[in-house]
């Protein structure tokens, strides 16, 4: 049994020895002002952690409740000692009374001290806690809380952590299973799931590719032209970038290789002659061509009566009046003949034939035949320039030219054509945008390439008649990273609405003066885009919007490597301009050599 009595006579007489020693009364003052700081502190902790459901917040409360428990334990045991030595003492003997008030009386200064400093610092510390600390872990709470549901309206700043990671892959693995069971193998899913289009629908429709540079066009052109080569489609490749992409023709050359069809360049800035733009063109087709061209159209301006003069001279030579237009460079000799003293009517007119027939790589009558691809398959790749004012004039007209080849066939006739025109700016006409709907049904299918809606012209129409008949024509798209505003907003509308739930929290003002968000979150369902401007702004490298196959998704399209060639296309026979002045200029060494086809 414990001697209780004699427990506490020997716990009196080391406080006595205690108190009498010179630092007595500064550390008793401190032991009551933290004992006091700390019991203020704790309240305050307890009284916000009362409604808060956190673990972290349980585990605080518990530390708070013990804290508390072994404050006041400790703070009774002292009164009821304090107490019983204050009766007792008035039973003792009188001196030891005198004594023993004594000590009291010298208890009572430092105990009062500390109590006062303890209960300043403790309501400085609340303060302190109410306004900073309590709104700051509250928030980092609501932060770290797990939400029931991850699909929630986004946040710019934390969209990131939502989106996939990229992925990287050899496209070519997908290519034949997906063929064998007739899709098309677009990308992959953020589970490396595959997303593929029926070739049924693929062939049924145009595409349309938003992206700006950089952001992996190519690398869906890689993907897509690949499978039209192992369909044994016929592909062209139209790349105003000065001697091609980086990467695209040498990819498309290894798969014409694998599957044994032919691969034709034709690159418009060498001084090589390649090929013959009005080879087995009619009449018709060619003043189509130099009306679109040469933009000979009403404009609905002053200049449009010198225009129809020209466009009727342009006709007449078209027709053959001036001699059979064999060749760009033959119509433009003869139109310039032909015009005698009108010449300086016509000049608006000869001046830009004349530029046309000036490019090295029309002046033949040979060459790479436009049709041949489109009989025999492989691939047609041509890169342009987005630069030279002339091989910009030529560029739309050579994709004319083939649009004009595939309206000439017959419906559900002839191979496949996919067409692939990157940085459609250059490329359309209205002829050809009005001739979308027509050519997929004589079997060509076009995917166009642009950075953002503001590149959706025409070289002779306005933005938005290009961009409805895109619009119209164009039932999938796959739109890339993008942050031009209105881009982003147009991809958006596309993706479709779903369900997330949108919370909504009530916020107190505490008494000093800071803002505090309620535990209790109220989550009501509101509409938002499936993939949304946030996401549309930070989709990761490669991934892109797939719009129009089933619900809109992420996709990630990967390169499909190789070793990078550099092409030369083969050479024909020039022909010689008959003006002075275009003799002179071919002086200066143009080489005559065989067509070769290639030579990487
Ligand atoms: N076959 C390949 N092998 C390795 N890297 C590639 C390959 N094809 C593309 N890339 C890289 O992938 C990235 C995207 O290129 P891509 O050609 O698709 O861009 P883009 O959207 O077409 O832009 P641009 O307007 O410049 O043509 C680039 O960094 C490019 O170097
Ligand atoms: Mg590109």
């Amino acid at each position: 049994m414990i001697n209780l009595p004699l427990v506490c006579w020997k716990a009196f007489t080391l406080f006595w020895v205690y108190i009498h020693k010179p630092e007595a009364d500064v550390n008793l003052a401190l032991i009551v002002a933290g004992l006091v700081f700390l019991l203020l502190v704790s309240l305050r902790l307890l009284h916000w952690m009362e409604q808060t459901g956190a673990w972290l917040a349980a585990l605080i409360r518990m530390l708070g409740a013990l804290l508390v428990a072994a404050i006041a334990v400790s703070g009774v045991f002292t009164l009821v000692f304090g107490i019983a030595v204050w009766f007792g003492g008035r039973e003792a003997p009188p001196e030891y009374a005198e004594v023993i008030q004594a000590l009291y009386k010298s208890l009572i200064h430092p105990a009062v001290t500390g109590a006062i400093a303890g209960l300043i610092a403790g309501m400085v510390a609340v303060f302190y806690l109410t306004r900073y600390t309590i709104p700051h872990f509250a928030t980092m709470l609501a932060r770290g809380t797990r939400k029931s549901h991850d699909e929630e309206l986004t946040d710019a700043r934390t969209v990131s952590d939502l989106l996939p990671e990229s992925v990287h892959y050899d496209p070519r693995r997908y290519f034949d299973s997906c063929q064998r069971r007739g899709e098309v193998f677009v990308g992959l899913e953020r589970s490396k799931k595959s997303v593929t289009v029926s070739v049924q629908r693929a062939l049924q429709s145009h595409l349309q590719l938003v992206g700006p540079t950089g952001s992996g066009k190519g690398v869906a052109g890689q993907t897509l032209l690949s499978q039209a080569i192992r369909r044994g489609e016929a592909v062209i490749v139209f790349d105003p970038k000065v001697d091609g992409d980086k990467w695209l023709p040498s990819v498309l050359y290894s798969e014409c290789k694998a599957a044994g069809t032919p691969f034709r360049f034709i690159n418009l800035c060498t001084e090589l002659p390649q090929f013959n733009l009005l080879k087995d063109a009619t009449g018709r087709e060619i003043i189509q061509l130099l009306t679109t061209g040469l933009r000979l159209g009403r404009r609905g301006s002053e200049a449009d009566f010198y225009r129809l003069a020209e466009r009727a001279f342009a006709k007449r030579g078209a027709q053959g009046e001036f001699g059979i237009p064999t060749s760009i460079p033959a119509l433009a000799d003869a139109l310039r003949e032909a015009a005698g003293d009108d010449a300086e009517k016509l000049r608006g007119l000869l001046d830009q034939i004349d530029e046309l027939a000036d490019i090295p790589a029309i002046q033949t009558d040979e060459g790479v035949g436009l049709d041949a691809v489109l009989e025999q398959g492989g691939v047609l790749y041509i890169a342009g320039s987005d630069a030279d004012e002339d091989i910009l004039l030529l560029q739309p007209m050579i994709v004319l030219r083939l649009i004009q080849l595939i309206r000439r066939r017959e419906r559900d006739t002839g191979r496949h054509v996919t067409m692939f025109l990157d940085e459609v700016k250059y490329l359309l006409s209205v002829p050809v945008i009005n001739s979308l709907g027509l050519i997929r049904d004589r079997g060509c299918s076009l995917i166009l390439a642009h950075q953002a809606l503001e590149d959706l012209v025409c070289i002779d129409a306005d933005r938005a008649t290009t961009e409805g008949a895109v619009r119209i024509n164009c039932t999938l798209r796959l739109c890339y990273r993008q942050t031009d505003p209105r881009t982003v907003q147009w991809i958006e509308e596309q993706t479709g609405k779903i369900l997330v739930n949108a919370e909504s929290r009530e916020i107190s003002r505490n008494p000093a003066l800071s803002e505090v968000p309620h535990e209790v979150r109220r989550v009501q369902q509101v509409q938002r885009a499936k993939i949304d401007a946030n996401m549309i702004q930070q989709l990761p490298d490669g991934c892109g919007v797939l719009i129009g196959a089933g619900a809109s998704k992420l996709v990630f399209t990967s390169p499909i490597r190789v070793e990078r060639l550099k092409f030369t296309p083969g050479a024909a026979n020039k022909i010689s301009r008959r003006g002075v002045e275009t003799l002179l200029r071919e002086d200066d060494g143009s080489k005559t050599v065989g067509l070769d086809g290639l030579s990487p």
